[in-house]
């Protein structure tokens, strides 16, 4: 490569159309995926105080908003549901007649064209807000397995696309599959949340999920944020328990995960950016300190620069229309 002055960074900077023509990242509506939280009721919609533009939504409030989804082009929603009760084992979770059911049928239902998941986990269902049964104050992993299986299955049976374990369990991804299998559902897929790390992050979303525990925290399942290489260890445990796809969770602060597990993997990589993600930008933006939407797509862009095929986001139908746009 000549130096300068034959060499001029700037020439392919010059004008946007050069710029989009040489960009090395494109991001897509079709890779993004909405978070939503359903409650049971009908006509309910009660805005998330901490993540300004979502609510947690009763099924019938919910269609408009997948429906919307869809036709900005995004890729798919994932679905959180808040029961009505909760208990110690969390036994809303696989309640055929709860939200979570309950939306994926109407989804199927009445909205084309785009990927309906389930998160499972128990947090919030059990009335500690731990992500599984306990054994004094500690989550029994094993116990846990069951129940998670159990919950799948009622998604899966409900007519979801993806599942998508979030309880960072081990072997849970074994126990989810050999239950979708023996349940008839050999072709549906399980993205694990496989290096999911204990976050700070994730302050908004407890609130919307009504997941927070009510003492202690995840750290003895959810992984430790210091860790990279512990991220493939778990990324090469749940592909060989039968996971179809990985995620990296938050996004923005663990792009190097996302980078790692993308060189080392051939499955689709997903990235959450969670909910403080989200909350963080849209405060700022609020205040005026920062252009919210420069902001939202320069996030997704990095995200999809480091690797992530997939991206769940609160932005996906802002960010699916503003590229359309373009
Ligand atoms: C539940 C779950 C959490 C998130 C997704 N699934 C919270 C947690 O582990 O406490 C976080 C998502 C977000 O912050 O947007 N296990
Ligand atoms: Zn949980």
């Amino acid at each position: 490569m000549s130096e300068f002055p034959t060499t001029r960074n700037r020439r392919l900077r010059r004008t946007a159309a050069l710029r989009r023509l040489v960009a090395e990242t494109r991001l897509h509506p079709a890779s993004f995926v909405l978070p939503l939280f359903v409650v049971s009721g009908r006509g309910v919609t009660n805005p998330i105080s901490s993540m300004p533009g979502h609510s947690q939504l009763s099924v019938d409030e919910l269609i408009p908003v997948v429906k919307e989804a869809a036709s900005a082009g995004a890729g798919g929603v994932i679905l959180f549901g808040i029961p009505a009760s909760k208990d110690e084992t969390g036994s809303g979770a696989w309640d055929p007649a709860g939200p979570v059911p309950t939306a994926i049928r109407a989804i199927k239902d009445q909205v084309e064209d785009i990927t309906v998941w389930a998160d499972v986990c128990l947090c919030e269902y059990t009335s500690h807000g731990h992500c599984g049964v306990l054994d004094g104050e500690t989550v029994d992993n094993d116990k846990t397995l069951p129940l998670l299986a159990q919950a799948a299955l009622a998604y899966a049976d409900s007519g979801a696309d993806v599942i998508a374990p979030s309880d960072m369990m081990d072997g849970r991804v074994a126990a989810i599959r050999s239950a979708l299998d023996s349940g008839g559902h050999h072709e549906l897929a399980q993205c694990s949340y496989s290096a999911k790390y204990a976050s700070a992050y994730y302050g908004p979303f407890r609130e919307a999920a009504e997941s927070a525990p009510t003492f202690g925290d995840r750290r003895t399942h959810q992984m430790d944020p210091p860790n990279v290489r512990e991220a493939l260890v778990e990324v090469t445990l749940d592909l060989a328990e039968g996971a179809d796809m990985v995620m990296v969770k938050p996004a923005g602060p663990y792009l190097d995960v996302i980078s790692a597990v993308r060189a080392r993997t051939n499955v689709p990589v997903a990235a959450y950016q969670v909910s403080g993600e989200f909350s963080m930008v849209e405060a700022a933006a609020q205040n005026g300190w920062i252009d919210g939407e420069l902001v939202m797509l320069e996030s997704l862009t990095s995200i999809a620069r480091a690797g992530a095929s997939i991206t769940l986001t609160y932005f996906a139908t802002r960010a699916a229309r503003a590229l359309s746009a373009f």
